[in-house]
């Protein structure tokens, strides 16, 4: 009888803490979230959706790898918005981010983008090598939150920070989109930002879809990051440590801020298996901010400094011997007669370019999927463009390089895995089951 009760006392207890809707909604804290991304066919940009304001709105976005942080076009369509808080000078959320500088001479009435007594930062637009001032702020934004095999609930970060642009800032970018999504090494990126949001690892991982009728998938948190069918890609990742540039490689910032990119140390490059000879060592590693190897998603193929271009592109043309060469298309510089290429599960059949990093033995294989980029039915032509002499970085991997390939970017551990083609394992990056099971 005394146990009876007491059981049916606790039974009373559990449902009022875990059974009432409300209390339930407020304490959920998601252990991963995930945003899809879409190929732009026309610009080649990654795009991504966030819902942002008060109502929500679904704000497009260019995925910025190495981008400092969020920022949208606020001088349209951002007047209404019931959550915007602007940050104010001197306070917490200015020196998050260091801003040093304030604007405190507003005329025009207050608004998204433009208050009195407001802190900024320089949002940059890559695309255009463009960056202007803007003001920080705050407002709230939703996003799905993930098991790692399916979207789950949505949840809500009240005061997410991001900067206010101006319209000319969009230049460049995709049709309907209206911002950039920074997920770079900052205290302010969006990664940072949801990490702290719900105190989970500081973790995210990139998958790229090479497909522009088909999503890929952004994961902050920790795996599993489940592909169909049933691949969990962040199983047997191979990793190298992420670099610190410590100079800023944004077209502005403030003096003394470290890069925002993802630097790795690419120590050599091989093809099919051979060192590529006469590749200027010091170029690969970085001196005063200048030189190394970052992942982009701006850049839609590898760009590389044009002594290290001609010497892959010579012995990669030795290596493909018996091959005949056509006419190049913009903007590659070497294209072959794709008669003459087989293919395979990794794409055409041609020598893997292996970019080695910290010892002989750790190196990112690039096969023809992610090498060779079909121009026309009879033209493939290899996937990586000449730079120019003095580029600020050596080596820029580009997105087709990354596409069906997942990249776990540790933050904590200051290390990147990357999966290597998922072709391998039969799956790619659009096969992420986006059907919600909330
Ligand atoms: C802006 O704020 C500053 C500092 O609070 C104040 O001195 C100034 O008068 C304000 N300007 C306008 C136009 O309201
Ligand atoms: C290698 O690159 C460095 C940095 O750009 C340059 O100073 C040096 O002259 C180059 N060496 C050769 C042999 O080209
Ligand atoms: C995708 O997920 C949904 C919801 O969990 C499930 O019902 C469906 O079977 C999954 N699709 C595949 C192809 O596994």
């Amino acid at each position: 009888m005394h146990m009876a009760s007491s059981y049916h006392f606790s039974l009373l207890l559990f449902s009022l803490l875990f059974l009432s809707p409300c209390l339930a909604q407020t304490s959920f804290r998601p252990k991963a979230l995930l945003l899809p991304v879409q190929k732009d066919p026309s610009t080649l940009q990654y795009i991504t959706q966030l819902n942002q304001r008060t109502p929500l709105v679904p704000v497009h976005l260019t995925l910025d790898l190495g981008g400092q942080f969020l920022w949208v076009d606020c001088d349209q369509g951002y007047f209404s918005s019931t959550t915007y808080r602007p940050s104010r000078c001197g306070s917490a959320s200015c020196s998050l981010p260091g801003s040093t500088f304030c604007t405190t001479e507003r005329y025009s009435a207050a608004r998204p983008g433009s208050n009195n007594n407001t802190c900024g930062l320089f949002p940059n637009n890559p695309v255009i090598s463009t960056s202007t001032g803007g003001d920080l702020g705050s407002d709230v934004v939703s996003v799905q939150s993930t098991d790692g095999k399916n979207p789950g609930r949505v949840v809500s970060v009240p005061q997410l920070l991001f900067v206010c642009g101006p319209t000319f800032l969009l230049e460049g970018l995709a049709s309907g989109v209206k911002g950039m999504a920074g997920l770079g090494r900052t205290k302010v990126s969006l990664p940072a930002q949801f990490s702290a949001a719900f105190s989970f690892p500081r973790k995210f991982a990139v998958c790229l879809s090479s497909s522009t009728r088909s999503n890929g998938v952004i994961f902050f948190g920790n795996g599993p990051y489940m592909l169909l069918p049933n691949i969990d890609a962040s199983a047997s990742l191979i990793y190298t440590p992420l670099i610190v540039n410590p100079v800023s490689t944004a077209g502005a910032s403030f003096k003394g801020d470290a890069s925002s990119d993802y630097f790795i140390g690419v120590k050599s490059i091989k093809i099919g298996g051979k060192t590529v000879p006469n590749i200027n060592s010091s170029l690969l590693s970085i001196h005063q901010g200048n030189g190394g190897t970052k992942i982009s998603t701006v850049n839609p193929y590898t760009v590389l400094e044009t002594s290290i271009y001609k010497a892959v592109t010579e012995f990669f043309i030795k290596e493909l011997s018996g091959v005949p060469r056509v006419a190049a298309v913009a903007p590659f510089g070497l294209c072959f007669n794709s008669k003459n290429i087989g293919p395979t599960r990794v794409g055409p059949a041609v020598p893997s370019i292996d970019l080695v990093l910290q010892s002989e033995s750790v190196f990112w294989s690039i096969y023809g999927a992610n090498s060779m980029v079909q121009v026309s039915d009879e033209v493939l032509c290899l996937g990586f463009v000449d730079g120019g002499l003095n580029p600020r970085t050596s080596i820029v991997i580009g997105g087709y390089q990354i596409e069906d390939n997942l990249l776990q970017f540790d933050l904590g551990a200051s290390r990147l895995g990357f999966s290597a083609s998922l072709l391998f394992r039969r799956t790619t990056c659009a096969n992420f089951n986006f059907t919600s099971n909330a």
